[in-house]
């Protein structure tokens, strides 16, 4: 069984400082979304930024993964490689980075991890409404860190509020889930973003999750692409993906890809975050 890790407040303000690099970094792959850039070109432009800030990428060389982002296109689900397709307007792209930050004192890694959705050029009002629903549903489920008891409520949130929202008319991936974050990427537990009979673990203080649903328009099933990689609906419609790293710290939440940790966002909904304490 893997053992959750929680952190110290000073531990989380160093997973912030990765976070806001994050956040940066995929500001750049965003503003360099137009039709006619390639995927690749978005990956540059992550990658100057990580480097920049004298960070480091958790996706570049996990299980030998060749890029700092994943790009994925329309009825691509999550885990683009980044490479010579050109973006063509009317097209969705998830773009999903870390950034990796090396406390000297301690010689620990933390990591970020966050995952965005742009429209490139005019995007239909389908694809638009898909990505909406996504944020929020995110958002949703962010928002019940702050006050459920167990990880397993984050994802009835998220079902909750786009079964509230829309009814059937989109579907949750199961096939991919959240996860614990810290000195690595991936760490227990897993963040289910749909809703399960087994709530999990409980929250507590220390955590750090994260938070990444992907919805679809058509069936939830998923294949794997030959380059062993890129993961598509098999029956062609469109996915979406949104994510952020969120902490549980001694006062509270803190989003910590966000650089204003979700304040926002999280105050639409009822939901006040605090700083990490010094
Ligand atoms: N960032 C993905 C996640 O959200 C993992 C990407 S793995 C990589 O968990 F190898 F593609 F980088
Ligand atoms: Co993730």
């Amino acid at each position: 069984m893997r053992r959750i890790e929680y952190k110290t407040d000073a531990q989380l303000a160093w997973m912030a400082k990765a976070g806001v690099v994050t956040s940066r970094a995929l500001d750049a792959a965003v503003a360099a979304v137009a039709p006619g850039k390639t995927t690749a070109d978005l990956d540059s432009a992550f990658r100057e930024i990580i480097t920049a800030n004298g960070a480091t990428s958790n996706f570049l060389g996990y299980y030998d993964y060749p890029a700092m982002i994943c790009a994925s296109v329309n009825d691509e689900v999550v885990h683009g490689i980044p490479g010579p397709r050109e973006l063509l307007a009317g097209d969705m792209v998830s773009i999903d980075g870390g950034a990796v930050l090396t406390d000297p004192a301690t010689g620990k890694t933390w990591n970020g991890d966050s995952a965005r959705t742009v429209m490139v050029g005019n995007a239909s009002a389908e694809r638009r409404e898909l990505s909406e629903i996504t944020q929020a549903a995110l958002w949703h489920g962010i928002a019940a860190v702050a006050s459920a008891r167990k990880v397993g409520e984050i994802g009835v949130a998220i079902e909750q509020f786009v079964r509230e929202e829309t009814g059937d008319k989109y579907g949750i991936i199961e096939d991919f889930v959240g996860h614990g974050i810290g000195t690595s990427m991936h760490m227990a537990p897993d963040v289910l973003n749909y809703a399960a009979r087994d709530l999990g673990p409980r929250l507590k203080k220390g955590m750090a999750l994260a938070i990444e649903p992907m919805l679809v328009t058509g069936s939830i099933e998923t294949h794997v692409l030959a380059d062993d990689w890129t993961i598509k609906t098999n029956d062609g419609g469109d996915a979406c993906q949104w994510e952020h790293s969120v902490a549980i710290h001694s006062d509270g939440i803190w989003v910590l890809t966000a650089e204003d940790g979700g304040a926002s966002e999280l105050s639409k909904l009822g939901v006040t975050v605090k700083p990490i304490p010094a």
